[in-house]
């Protein structure tokens, strides 16, 4: 079944996944609502502002100009769509326990206008058992019955933020629904943005590849912070084993260590797997494992600072300390859940002034909710250690380096270049430059 272009789109959630989203699909020829809770983003949104880093104002104004629409829920038209996407957020509580607020939330809004016909795809990461369970059961509330009266699938995300190659039409996605035949409509719809769409038996078996994806990650950078820990015990380079690991050309991922994992996914899709898995008495032991030792590097990080201000004599406590980049990971201003939200808390909580410097996140909040503003480079460089929590493209290294008189660097943003004999403590490998 090829969908024709008449087809109207409501996209409800208009962030990270939902907004490149509804522009693949107003790109495609099709008629898109953006719907989004946060009228200023709704706001920002309608006056070509994009607020993410891989949609420019430029393609998001053509879209609006080719006909996208954006609104808050009153006035959202989801009747007339023929298909509701859903990319609301998938948080955790602070017990880590999954909470489906927002998808919930999405469902009774969808509920209210659900008519006949419609196909509803829900696409935030979620538990396997969701889109059959809980999501399913408040669209059913409107009396109308999935797989009777409206369609109902999961298709997972896969984009990564600040890698466009994520984006691409040729990177699969998969899909799976109630029914055989609502599987094969929502396939064919995502044929419109995207080549190469696989179809599963099931919206459960969907939730848990997506779920699997994460915790693969999520296990695998444990394995290397674990690594790192372990080599700066042994006096030996991290980086460099890796490295060398990475040469076999078979059977071998390349993870890399660093302060701690961050953004939307990693830190947080695990434990929905955890809590769904403790409903069956099954104890994911590698989840509960990997945000043990994800979670404590920030807290190695503040220990490494202090192990470094020791070497100059110095006291952790009245020292002023510049953090280098507080975005999750390089070239985003995406902060959520930033191992740096950690690591500043960390510092200030042993006594440290903290000043951070990051090109692309102007204000950022630490754990205990304290706000920061970012600083110029210069005062950062001019503090008495400085951590490099990111290393962006926008920030010149050599620069870092020749000027800053201490650096503890957890991003191997020092490897190869020359530095000053105890200039550089490098996390998972010890004094640099002798
Ligand atoms: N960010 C990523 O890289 C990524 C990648 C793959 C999957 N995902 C998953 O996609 C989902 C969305 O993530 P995101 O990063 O786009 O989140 P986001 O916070 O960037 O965007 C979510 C948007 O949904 C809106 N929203 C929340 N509740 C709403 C409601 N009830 N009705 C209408 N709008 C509502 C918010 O205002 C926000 O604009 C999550 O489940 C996430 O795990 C994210």
């Amino acid at each position: 079944m090829t969908p024709s272009s008449d087809q109207r789109i409501a996209v409800v959630g208009l962030g990270y996944v939902g907004l490149p989203l509804a522009i693949a699909f107003t790109e495609a020829g099709l008629q898109v609502e953006g719907i989004d809770a946060n009228g200023p983003r709704v706001a920002e949104l309608a006056a070509a502002h994009s607020p993410i880093d891989d949609i420019s104002d430029q393609r998001l104004a053509t879209a609006l100009a080719d006909g996208l629409s954006v609104a808050e829920p009153p006035s959202a038209h989801l009747a007339d769509a023929d298909v509701v996407f859903v990319c609301v957020p998938t948080p955790i509580t602070r017990s880590k326990d999954p909470d489906l607020g927002p998808v919930l939330n999405a469902a009774t809004l969808i509920r209210e206008h659900l008519r006949e016909g419609q196909l509803v795809v829900l696409q935030s990461t979620t538990f396997p058992g969701t889109t059959s369970g809980p999501f399913r059961e408040e669209l059913e509330r409107s009396g109308l019955v999935a797989g009777r009266d409206f369609d109902l699938a999961f298709a997972p995300e896969r984009v990564n933020p600040g890698d466009p190659a994520s984006a691409a039409k040729g990177v699969p996605r998969l899909v799976g629904a109630t029914s055989q035949a609502a599987t094969s409509r929502a396939a064919a719809l995502l044929r419109c943005i995207n080549d190469n769409v696989i179809e599963l038996s099931s919206p459960d078996a969907a939730e848990l590849a997506k779920l699997l994806e994460n915790v693969f990650r999520n296990v695998n950078i444990a394995l290397v912070n674990q690594l790192a820990l372990l080599c700066e015990r042994m006096g030996l380079d991290v980086w460099e084993v890796i490295d060398a690991a990475a040469t076999k050309p078979f059977g071998f991922m390349r993870f890399t260590p660093g302060p701690g994992v961050g953004g939307h996914c990693i830190p947080v899709d695990p434990y929905y797997l955890a809590w769904r898995a403790r409903e069956f008495d099954f104890i994911d032991r590698f989840v509960e494992l990997a945000g043990d030792i994800n979670f404590a590097m920030p807290r190695h990080v503040v220990d490494l600072v202090a192990e470094a201000l020791n070497e100059r004599g110095r006291a952790l406590r009245g020292a002023r300390i510049g953090v280098l980049g507080v975005a999750f990971k390089p070239n985003v201003r995406d902060a959520r859940n930033s191992p740096a939200a950690d690591v500043i808390a960390g510092l200030i909580g042993r006594g440290a002034n903290v000043v951070y410097h990051d090109p692309h996140v102007p204000t950022f909040r630490d754990v205990t909710g304290t706000r920061h503003e970012s600083q110029p480079l210069d005062d950062v460089l001019a503090a008495d250690a400085v951590v490099v929590v990111t290393a962006h493209k926008a920030v010149d290294m050599d620069d870092v380096y020749a000027r800053a008189d201490l650096v503890v660097d957890t991003v191997n943003s020092s490897g190869g270049r020359d530095v000053r004999p105890r200039q550089v403590l490098r996390l998972g490998a010890g004094w640099s430059g002798g």
